[in-house]
């Protein structure tokens, strides 16, 4: 059977550190309040000069070498991201560009937080058509230059980083198993930025609406992650017939510490299966899923043949889930 398989990851973050008591001084919000309902104690966000190409790059420099491949290897390169460095030309092209990888095509995908799982997919329907033999998927991501840091709601969520994972043509059992992808559009007005697209070019009233900055009814978005992801994880898992106990290490995305913990109750897996990170970090969007990857892969957390499940939650609505035999 031919199956799309991660043979590298990598990832990176910036320098600069945000901590929860940074943003008390920012807005109206505690250290007890931020852990208790998010589980996030700081995140690091883009210094000056630093762009989501920059994050990008250096994840992808770590996913090679641990493929052990040269960016001359790459066929194809797609970036999940919400926040480009620019509208056109995509972060991939930057990408390609920086890493001289002239030979392989390159876009970005932009699907919210679950982009990354998209983008995977994406690569996983190139290598088994036969047309790609080895891709790079990056999540990247500096929601901090799109984060209002008067808006005690959502400022204290976000931050910035990359993940990136190299996927190569093989023959076996191991690889990307299966990909559950979701959106709802009917939900856009939930989780958003209205300004700098063709509805609302960047102006004067734009800047003044702080219509370059993200919006999100929090609470409506939570509810209704829970129930999606609850649901995404279970049908992934029959689809395959595999029940919970089989799964060694669930990587959600990580948005909120509450919504990773309902969706391990669902399963019924315990604390040491499922990998968490966001109090690191926060919720990086795009980012998040293969930062988790990453880390969990590198502290030896993942064995040959182990069986992954990872899903993600985000703008648009767009949900998913992605399980893959290491
Ligand atoms: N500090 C202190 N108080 C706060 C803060 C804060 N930072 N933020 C909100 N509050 C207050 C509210 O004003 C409200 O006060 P009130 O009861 O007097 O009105 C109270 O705390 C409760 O607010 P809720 O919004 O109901 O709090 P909730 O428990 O829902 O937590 C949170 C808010 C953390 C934002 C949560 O809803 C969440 O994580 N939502 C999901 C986010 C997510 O998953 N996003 C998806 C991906 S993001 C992407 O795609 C880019």
């Amino acid at each position: 059977m031919v199956r799309a398989r991660i043979i590298g990851t990598g990832s990176y973050t910036p320098r600069k550190i945000l901590s929860n008591n940074d943003l008390a001084r920012l807005v109206d919000t505690s250290d007890e309040w931020i852990m208790t309902r998010t589980g996030i104690k700081e995140r690091h966000v883009a210094g000056d000069g630093e762009a989501t190409s920059t994050f990008a790059y250096q994840a992808a420099l770590k996913a090679l070498e641990m493929a052990g491949i040269t960016a001359g290897d790459l066929d194809m390169i797609i970036v999940a991201t919400v926040t480009p460095d620019m509208l056109t030309p995509s972060v991939a092209c930057l990408l390609q560009h920086k890493l001289e990888a002239y030979q392989a095509a390159a876009f970005d995908i932009s699907a919210g937080c679950t982009g990354f799982l998209y983008a995977l997919s994406t690569a996983d329907s190139f290598i088994r058509a036969g047309n790609c033999s080895k891709v790079l998927v990056v999540g990247a991501e500096s929601l901090s230059k799109i984060t209002d840091y008067t808006d005690r709601t959502t400022c204290i969520l976000f931050g910035d980083g990359a993940g990136a994972v190299v996927l190569s043509r093989e023959q076996g059992q191991q690889g990307i198993l299966s990909t559950l992808l979701y959106a709802d559009g009917s939900c856009s007005d939930l989780l958003y930025m209205p300004g700098g697209g063709s509805a609302h070019p960047a102006s004067p009233e734009t800047i003044a609406k702080r219509y370059h900055y993200l919006k999100m009814d929090g609470n409506k978005v939570f509810k209704r992650a829970v129930k999606a992801l609850e649901d995404c994880v279970t049908q992934i898992l029959e689809k395959n017939k595999i029940t919970g106990d089989q799964i060694a290490l669930l990587i959600s995305h990580q948005a909120n510490l509450r919504i990773i913990q309902a969706i391990a109750k669902r399963l019924e897996l315990p604390k040491e299966k499922v990998f968490v990170n966001i109090q690191k970090y926060g919720n990086t969007s795009s980012a998040s899923v293969p930062i988790a990857l990453d880390e969990a892969n590198r502290q030896n957390r993942i064995k040959k043949n182990d069986l992954l499940l990872m899903n993600a939650f985000g703008a648009g609505f767009t949900w998913g889930s992605a399980l893959v035999r290491w």
